[in-house]
């Protein structure tokens, strides 16, 4: 990948300042060449305290990335607060670092192709179409209701996926692969309840009723549909286990953001022109991006209010718990090389204990390498 563009084939240039030891990091696996000047196209401030916020100023005719070396929640909230087209931390990731200042790149200086009358009016179209998206399947529908009525009685949607032959079978095939690493053969929802747990069980159930929506094409987003949805599921199920280690959140609301975070892309693919894969370029293309088209979605399947919020959000480091759950869950979903660090981080960020996360999420990306016999 590295070698594709190689430095001064493009007009990106980026300027940073901070100490020589993260500035020989960033020239290290940069695409683009490191400038001297102001005037380069982007600008990354590494931020080592909380002082060093106050001086600077981000303006809105350049964009500005912050590299935060510290693991704090109070100065990723100020840093936030600055308005930045991104924020970096470490390990610097060669691939997410040059991706993401490509595409702010691109969304920043390109020319908008539409002119604003047509961009109105395709967003106007992906709106409609986000509104009229199929329902949930009605046992999917009530799995979501969980999350925002007092919890339901699980044994009575245990006995509703059995009623669903269909369902069922999908979830025993899923049960029975070696995901789940168990030996004998399990033949029936009961016995799988039993040896997984009714909650685990119930959220394989939501998780297979939610791939029929990805049954596309998305070549413009550089995957296939199954890819997105395993991306989905994997994601539900990393945020699942961060939440399960914060006292105040609910598990299932937090599996059900994992899995639907994404869920805009599967009406936004229809639209997309080229090939591209952040929110910036979602939004440069057609005026929107797919948080935004989630939360329609979401919406209109009756969705609580403050799953489709931090579903809205999950592209940017929130302060919101739920939102950051979801920020870091897909990040190692996507760098699982990066694990520990993201562990680290999103621990601090939620007080919880590094040293309970990191052994789960050790735990579920293991299982993601059985994934692949599904
Ligand atoms: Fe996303
Ligand atoms: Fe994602």
């Amino acid at each position: 990948m590295g070698n594709l563009i190689s430095k001064g084939d493009l007009l990106i240039t980026v300027y940073f300042e901070g100490s020589k030891k993260s500035k020989d990091e960033f020239e290290a696996i940069l695409k683009f060449p490191l400038s001297d000047s102001l005037s380069a196209s982007i600008l990354v401030y590494e931020i080592n305290a909380a002082d060093d916020i106050n001086n600077i100023s981000v303006s809105k005719n350049k964009p500005v990335f912050l590299y935060i070396t510290v693991k704090d929640r109070d100065i990723f909230s100020k840093a936030k607060s600055l308005k930045p087209s991104g924020i970096l931390f470490p390990p610097l990731n060669t691939e997410i670092v040059n991706d993401k200042i490509e595409n702010v790149y691109n969304a920043f200086y390109s020319e908008n192709p539409n002119n604003i009358h047509d961009q109105e009016a395709l967003k106007a179209k992906i709106l409609a179409k986000a509104e009229n998206i199929p329902p949930l399947p009605t046992i999917a529908k009530e799995l979501v209701l969980l999350t925002t009525n007092e919890k339901a009685d699980t044994k009575d949607i245990i006995k509703k996926i059995k009623q669903d032959q269909g369902l069922s079978s999908k979830v025993l095939k899923l049960v029975n692969s070696p995901f789940y690493g168990i030996r004998k053969e399990i033949s029936s929802i009961d016995r799988a309840a039993l040896l997984l747990g009714m909650s685990t069980i119930k959220n394989l159930a939501l998780a297979l009723t939610t791939q029929s929506f990805f049954a596309k094409d998305f070549a413009v987003y550089k995957t296939t549909g199954e890819k997105l949805w395993l991306h989905s599921f994997n994601t539900a199920r990393i945020c699942e286990a961060i939440a399960s280690l914060e006292g105040g959140m609910d598990t299932d609301a937090a599996y059900l953001c994992g899995l639907m975070h994404d869920i805009g892309k599967t009406v936004l693919v229809d639209f997309m022109k080229s090939k591209g894969t952040s929110p910036e370029l979602e939004k440069k293309q057609v005026g929107l991006d797919h948080q935004k088209v989630a939360e329609v979605i979401l919406r209109k399947w009756g969705v609580a209010e403050y799953i489709i919020n931090a579903i809205g959000n999950h592209h940017e480091l929130s302060s919101g718990k739920l939102a950051s759950v979801i920020y870091f869950a897909n990040l190692i979903d996507h760098y699982p090389e990066d694990f520990n660090d993201l562990c680290e981080t999103v621990a601090q960020i939620l007080r919880i204990s590094y040293y309970d996360l990191q052994p789960k999420i050790n735990a579920l990306i293991k299982d993601d390498e059985n994934f692949g016999s599904i």
